[in-house]
Order: structure tokens, then C-alpha cells, then sequence
């Protein structure tokens, strides 16, 4: 066995031991109160492949959890375990809380695609007025780069002008772009940077994998280039600057005024 294949299955087998229901599969509905920011989080837990209780969130759970539910591999879900962990405010933390994902500013962040701003309320329950602002954005069967970079781009119009305390860092911004990338590394085409909306729309809506529509995760396992690649086409698909050739209806109304 490759050394590898070890840890992952040393890693699979004390999340077991610690947590029976990972790796289960089956979606059970979320308690009233497991409602937190991370609509993929919140997917895997309603699945038990991350702890269903979102508490005691190990190393060894986002490895198995995003392995099962995804197809990550262990450097890219022990990568994303090490930037979440500062979700945790004990120092030296060896686990994070689902609801520790609530905290404004920490990992969690204005403009969301899927929340309101903690300004105007809770920044951690889908809120369907906002999610449909955002998906009035996705406006074809396949949603493209172009078309999140938009919906992205839009919450933060819409943050900046009207939330006095709008904020949104560097550092929030590659946060963020990992974010809008997610659907088209989870049930998308990576080359293409073009995903099926029907199943974004049921994932974000349901927070469920959208088995039942005949997805299934990825054959080949999902590794850090990969999240890297989709978050730069992503980043290209947000620069509001066009190439200097004119549109067809602005060379049609520039021959009719040399005509008139
Ligand atoms: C948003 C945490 C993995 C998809 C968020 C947010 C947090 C978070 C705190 C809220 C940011 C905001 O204010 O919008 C985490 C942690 C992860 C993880 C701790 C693993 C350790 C994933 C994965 C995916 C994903 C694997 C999908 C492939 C999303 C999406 C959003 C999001 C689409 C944006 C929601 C919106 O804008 O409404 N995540 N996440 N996340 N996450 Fe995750
Ligand atoms: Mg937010």
C-alpha cells in the first residue's frame, strides 16, 4: 500500500471511530439550528460526511468528509482544514465548530452570493431574496465563469453602496473567488469553467448533493492546481474591461450617423 493510501485510510478510520456517522451518505433535513454560512459545509453534514452536528470538526473529518462527499484529495482537504481552523478563537485549535463559521469578518464576509450581510441581519440562513438576486445572474441552462463573476460582482455593488460597514479584503477576495469557483469544481466541467444551473440551483437551495439529478462526484480526485485554475478563470471573468472591438450595435449606430 503506497504511503499515501495509508494516511487517508488511518485518517477515514479515526473519523469513524470518533464520529459514526461519517462517510454515511444518506441527507437527513438540518435541525432548526443548523443553519451556518457555508452551504457546502452545511451539504456534507446533512449527508454525515462531515460530523451532522457541525461540532468537533477534525482534520481527519474535513479529510474523510470532502473525500466522500467530493472526491478532494487529503493535501487540497488538509489545506482548506488549515484555513478554516482560525474559525476556532482557542489557540491551537485542533477542531472548528460549524457555528464558529458564523463569525462576521473572521472567514465569514459581505456580498455573499447566498446570505445577507451581517449588517442587515443574519449573515448564516439562506435568505432566498438575496440567492435570486444572485441567480438572476446565471442566465442560461449553463452557467459560465462570466455569468458567477457577475452575480459575485453585483453583491459587492450592491454591499459597498448600501452597507455602511461594507469590507471586503484582499484576503476575502481569494476567499471568496475559491467560493464562486466551488460550483463549477463540484458539479461542474474545470476546463470548460461552466456548470449546469439546475444543479447549482438544487444545491444551494436544498443544501444537498444533487444525486438525484444524476450528478456524481468526480471520477478523478480534485487537487489544489485544480481549485487554483477554476479560481483564475474566475478572477479573469470578473475585470469589467472589454477588448477595444466595438459591439455590433455600436458599429450599426456609428454607420448610421456617418449616413445621417
Ligand atoms: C461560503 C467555510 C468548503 C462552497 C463559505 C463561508 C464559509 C465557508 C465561512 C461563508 C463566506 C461568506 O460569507 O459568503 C468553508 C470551510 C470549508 C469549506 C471551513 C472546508 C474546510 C467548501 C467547499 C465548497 C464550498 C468544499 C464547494 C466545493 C462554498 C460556497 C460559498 C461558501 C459556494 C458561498 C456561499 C454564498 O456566497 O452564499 N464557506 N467552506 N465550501 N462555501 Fe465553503
Ligand atoms: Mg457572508
Amino acid at each position: 500500500m503506497k504511503f499515501t493510501t495509508c494516511l487517508v485510510t488511518l485518517a477515514t478510520a479515526w473519523g469513524t471511530a470518533a464520529h459514526p456517522y461519517l462517510g454515511e451518505g444518506e441527507w437527513k433535513a438540518p435541525g432548526a439550528n443548523d443553519c451556518r454560512p457555508c452551504p457546502m459545509m452545511n451539504t456534507l453534514a446533512n449527508h454525515g460526511h462531515i460530523p451532522r452536528d457541525g461540532r468537533n470538526i477534525t482534520r481527519p473529518n474535513i479529510v474523510a468528509g470532502l473525500a466522500a462527499g467530493l472526491n478532494f484529495n487529503e493535501a487540497l482537504a488538509s489545506l482548506m482544514f488549515d484555513m478554516a481552523i482560525i474559525a476556532n478563537p482557542e489557540p491551537n485549535a485542533t477542531y472548528f465548530t460549524l457555528d464558529h463559521l458564523n463569525q462576521h469578518n473572521v472567514l465569514e464576509h459581505d456580498a455573499s452570493l447566498s446570505r445577507t450581510d451581517y449588517y442587515f441581519g443574519s449573515n448564516h440562513i439562506f435568505n432566498r431574496t438575496i440567492y435570486e438576486k444572485s441567480k438572476a445572474y446565471w442566465t442560461e441552462d449553463m452557467i459560465t465563469a462570466k455569468m458567477l463573476a457577475n452575480s459575485k460582482l453585483a453583491r459587492q455593488i450592491e454591499s459597498r453602496a448600501f452597507n455602511p460597514t461594507y469590507r471586503f479584503t484582499a484576503d476575502t477576495e481569494n476567499f471568496s473567488l475559491g467560493e464562486i469557483a466551488a460550483p463549477i469544481i463540484a458539479f461542474g466541467d474545470m476546463s470548460l469553467g461552466e456548470v449546469n444551473r439546475t444543479l447549482v440551483d438544487y444545491f444551494f437551495v436544498n443544501e444537498r448533493l444533487p444525486a438525484e439529478l444524476g450528478w456524481h462526484k468526480k471520477e478523478a480526485a480534485i487537487g489544489i492546481e485544480d481549485i487554483l485554475k477554476v479560481s483564475d478563470i474566475i478572477k479573469a471573468a470578473t475585470s469589467l474591461i472589454t477588448g477595444s472591438e466595438q459591439s455590433n450595435s455600436a458599429k450599426i449606430r456609428d454607420l448610421h450617423a456617418g449616413m445621417s
